[in-house]
């Protein structure tokens, strides 16, 4: 079933030089991108991203983290895309994530982990309304 999922290419995608190389890794994947958007958020809109995690102790410096520079948001679609993009993506570990898997080759940290994506369906239409308004 065709779905829509968000993903986040983080600060430390951005800084890296990153982003060709991880929009390519979704396109080849064959997921086609149906909005896009380079953006530096405030504390207001990471704290409505990561509602389910404010109260947790690592939430003070992902905070610190996901507003310290541009991000780029993408609206994904494609069949199982959910599901597709955080296989792509690989354990939230970038220290254990399986090779192959974006977190896996490219990052060694739980925090700088490169990408975000929706986990659930409920998930994707929240994160959609909440990066992405008018879609
Ligand atoms: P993401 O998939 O965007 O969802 C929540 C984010 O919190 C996660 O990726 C990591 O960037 C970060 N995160 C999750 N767990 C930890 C942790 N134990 N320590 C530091 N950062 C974490």
């Amino acid at each position: 079933m065709s779905e829509r999922t968000l993903v986040l290419l983080k600060p430390d995608a951005v800084r890296r030089g990153l982003v060709g190389e991880l929009i390519g890794r979704y396109e080849t994947k064959g997921l086609s991108i149906i909005a896009m958007d380079l953006r530096t958020i405030d504390g207001e809109l990471a704290d409505r991203h990561y509602a389910e995690h404010v109260e947790r102790d690592f939430y003070p410096p992902l905070r610190a983290f996901v507003t310290s520079g541009p991000m780029l948001a993408m609206v994904l679609e494609g069949d199982a895309a959910i599901d597709v993009v955080r296989t792509l993506n690989g354990a939230t570990d970038g220290r254990k994530a399986a090779p192959g898997s974006i977190r896996g080759d490219l990052s060694l940290s739980n925090r700088e982990n490169l990408v975000h994506g929706s986990d659930s369906a409920d998930s994707a239409k929240r994160e959609i309304a909440l990066w992405f308004p008018d879609l």
